[in-house]
């Protein structure tokens, strides 16, 4: 939530990297942004209420500067105005802060400085920061006021501090996602990889209750004890355009179409691995899956997997409720963590109630070097490349794959799991053809002005059902629900009226006969039949073929609702990479 830019170097086009650095982050945040640089010994602001993609760089002039500070803002505390988008600077102007996360005292240290005659001219937790450090600059230097200052807060930060007069930035974090850009004679800070890949693919991970004040060398401290940390340089093994949409009009469609193979990527991981955490799987006492939104229905999916493949009890719990579950942790306990960005919140709360717990922590995530990839006693990288839509996609069917092979090295039957993977892949690479997104486009054309519509599955189908049900509603907007299909004649079927579009996922096994009756109780009370099937039923109003993927139906039968899902929000002109009220990364709680 939030994305955050910085450079520092001998460029004197700091501010124009800098918002050319925010273009990238925009998908974590994008109600208002705003950059800070030096200018004459004074801070020089410059922001904006919007997306910053909408910013005509080309045609404005910005002040030259070589050091810079920016901010995307996805806002916590107070409206989405002018005063409170990020930079906040202090009454002097000489020292600037940009913010991601929540000061959970912050009101107790705004009462403080208001006593002592500070003025506040946001409603931002963040404009206390840099008070604070103005008030402790009076009879310290900059580096130490900062140090002093970040001691007093509480909560979730990841921080940015300039000074009009210094060639130096302050970062620090602690729970939110900060990393160090290294280049020739110059350096980039970001929330995320992606945003400085293009400059520099050596990076410094700056790790929680970490500062590093950044000038001709970057210094890093510990910030309880103040004392100065080694760090060593590491290089990554992205590819800039991976970060790019190239062709393609919005990531969300580049992202779906990479499934091509992001799949074979994924289960490209070393046998003896996955079969070592099968057995750390095996020897807990007690498995908890734990994510939140897309990542929390891949648990729940996988909850099934473990089940009809390997005949094992896994425990499913959302991150935010995690918390009111923990007392069942025990030592000798596995959280497994899935994530796509590695930086969530709830989820990164929970590892650490595992970790005070003495539980081990496996991290099934795509971002490296992420936190959760760095607190973690166990990661398995999905290697997706970046996911930069909001609407994940293609990390949901790599995690969906992972937890499918660890399902069959459960029950000792890794080989069998990979070979249906690999043909699930080599299937989804035939059916993503331009016809297909052809067709599912015609579809989204006929349902497109409906309010409503409903997604119904059974089995491992359910929670794909209710994952298909968060991506029409974060990107099409349309209201849509996913229920389990013999639930629905328990209250649901009460909302469908004539025509109300209602997805079925059909899958050939077991629960075939009962969905195709639940479809049927819809279609009886005039609901209008999707489905989505290896073969087509005398109960589909429309059909969408999906390939015959036994056990790995799941991911299968997702991907056509991603697509429909995009094609709904572009044909209501909707944004599908940045949608309303969103941020790709949720690192609040
Ligand atoms: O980065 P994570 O996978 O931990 O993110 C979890 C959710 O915030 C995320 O899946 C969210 O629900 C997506 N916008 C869904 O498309």
């Amino acid at each position: 939530m939030c994305g955050i830019f910085a450079y520092s170097g001998q460029k004197k086009s700091a501010g124009d990297l800098v918002i050319r650095g925010l273009k990238k982050l925009e998908y974590r945040g994008y109600d208002s942004w705003g950059i800070a640089y030096s200018e004459n010994q004074k801070i020089g602001l410059l922001r904006k209420v919007g997306k910053i993609g909408e910013f005509d760089l080309e045609n404005t002039a910005l002040p030259q500067s070589t050091l810079a500070i920016g901010h995307s803002r996805w806002a916590t505390h107070g409206g989405v105005t002018e005063e409170n988008a990020h930079p906040h600077v202090d009454a002097q102007k000489m020292f600037a802060i940009v913010h991601n996360g929540i000061i959970e005292n912050y009101k107790e240290l705004r009462d403080e400085l208001q006593r002592k005659g500070y003025t506040f001219k946001s409603e931002t937790d963040t404009e206390t920061i840099v008070h604070l450090i103005a008030d402790y600059a009076k009879e310290n230097t900059f580096v130490t006021a900062t140090k002093m200052a970040i001691k007093r807060l509480k909560g979730r930060f990841a921080i940015l501090a300039i000074k009009a007069d210094e060639q130096k930035i302050i970062a620090a974090r602690r729970g939110s996602p900060l990393i160090l850009g290294v280049g020739e004679n110059e350096f980039f800070i970001a929330s995320d990889i992606p945003a400085f890949i293009n400059h520099t693919k050596k990076v410094m991970y700056i790790d929680d209750d970490e500062m590093v004040v950044v000038n001709e060398k970057p210094h890093f401290y510990n910030i309880h004890s103040g004392e100065e940390i080694e760090k060593r340089v590491v290089e990554i093994n992205w590819e800039p355009q991976s970060a790019e949409k190239g062709a393609f009009e919005h990531f969300m469609i580049k992202e779906i179409m990479e499934q091509k193979d992001t799949i074979y990527r994924a289960i490209n991981q070393k046998d003896s691995e996955i079969l070592h955490l099968a057995d750390e799987i095996k020897k807990a006492y007690g498995t908890f899956l734990i994510g939140c939104g897309t990542a929390g229905k891949v648990c729940h999916a996988a909850s099934y997997l473990f089940s009809k493949v390997a005949k094992r009890h896994v425990n499913v719990i959302v991150g935010s409720e995690f918390p009111s579950q923990q007392d069942f942790l025990k030592e000798k306990s596995l959280v497994i963590a899935v994530s796509q960005s590695g930086e969530t919140a709830d989820t990164l709360e929970a590892i650490e109630v595992a970790k005070t717990k003495g539980s081990k922590v496996l991290s099934i995530i795509n971002v490296e070097g992420s936190s959760m990839d760095r607190m973690s006693d166990y990661a398995i990288h999905i290697k997706a490349g970046p996911e930069k839509a909001v609407a994940s996609t293609k990390a949901t069917t790599s995690q969906l794959a992972i937890l499918t092979m660890l399902a069959y090295a459960c029950d000792n039957r890794l080989t069998e799991g990979k070979r249906l993977l690999i043909d699930t892949a080599g299937e989804i690479n035939d059916m993503l053809n331009p016809r297909y997104e052809k067709h599912i486009r015609a579809l989204a054309e006929k349902i497109k002005d409906f309010e409503s519509m409903y997604v119904i599955g059974k089995a491992v189908n359910y929670p794909i059902a209710l994952e298909a049900a968060i991506k029409l509603q974060e990107v099409s907007y349309i209201h849509a629900e996913g229920f389990a299909g013999g639930e629905l004649k328990h209250g649901p079927i009460a909302l469908i009226s004539d025509g109300t579009p209602c997805i079925a996922i059909v899958a050939n096994d077991e629960t075939r006969t009962d969905i195709l009756n639940n479809a049927m109780e819809v279609k009886s009370r005039g609901g209008f039949i999707i489905g989505v099937s290896p073969q087509n039923e005398d109960v589909f109003d429309q059909w969408i073929k999906v390939p015959d993927a036994g056990n790995a139906s799941p991911i299968v039968n997702i991907i056509p609702i991603q697509l429909l899902a995009y094609h709904l929000a572009v044909l209501r002109q909707n944004n599908p990479d940045m949608p309303r009220n969103l941020a790709k990364s949720v690192t609040v709680k």
